[in-house]
């Protein structure tokens, strides 16, 4: 159902592996987590398993899907990159290569540990060290979701756009983009 891959990226305390068929059960637990949900989608409800199945077989066939796991092989959490499709957003030219980066730790005890950040970290220089990528864009950042912020900023991420919060229902969102010699555009 997962289309997977072979890449495995690390810096020796966390790891990226490829995502399969047989960590179904972590996105179920990940996806149904409410306080997981709260930073990284906002107040949506629980994502049901057949839910599951079908979000991860639709974005697997674009993205690279992987599982975050800490020194000792726990599984805490997923990435994905993705690439994007052309018009970019200005004033990027169509001959450059855009991907889409996301990272969720989806066990709460995880956070603040430094997992995020050194998974964006390697997503980063796999990117741009061994792929012909130019930009990577981290869209849909919650505004109350500073930690999130923060992780991506400590790699050498800015703002690229906000849009506001509509009253108390929708919160604010920003997209975050770093280029790859760490020039603006
Ligand atoms: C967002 C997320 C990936 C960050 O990874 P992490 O391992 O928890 O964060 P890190 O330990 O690397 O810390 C990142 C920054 O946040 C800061 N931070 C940690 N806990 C914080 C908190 N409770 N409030 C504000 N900042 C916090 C850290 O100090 C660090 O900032 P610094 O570099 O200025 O010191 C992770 O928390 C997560 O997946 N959360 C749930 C889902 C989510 O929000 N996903 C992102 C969707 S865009």
């Amino acid at each position: 159902m997962i289309r997977t891959h072979t890449l495995t990226l690390t810096d020796g305390v966390a790891t990226l592996r490829p995502m399969t068929d047989e960590d179904l059960p972590l996105l179920y637990r990940w996806n149904g987590n409410e306080d997981v949900l709260h930073f990284s989608e906002g107040d949506v409800d629980p994502y049901t398993p057949e839910e599951v199945d079908s979000l991860y077989e639709s974005l697997s066939r674009t993205a690279d899907c992987f599982i975050l796991e800490t020194e000792d092989g726990t599984p805490i959490g997923e990435c994905r990159l993705q690439p994007m499709k052309s018009p970019f957003p200005p004033p990027l030219k169509n001959a450059t290569d855009c991907r889409r980066v996301s990272v969720v730790i989806g066990e709460p005890d995880f956070w603040g540990k430094e997992y995020g950040s050194r998974a964006i970290g390697l997503l980063c220089r796999h990117s741009f060290e061994r792929t012909s990528c130019t930009h990577l864009f981290a869209e849909g950042i919650l505004d109350y979701n500073e930690r999130a912020r923060k992780a991506f900023e400590r790699n050498g991420f800015k703002v690229y756009s906000t849009v506001p919060a509509e009253g108390d229902d929708a919160p604010g969102e920003m997209t975050l983009f770093k280029g790859a010699l760490n020039k603006i555009f």
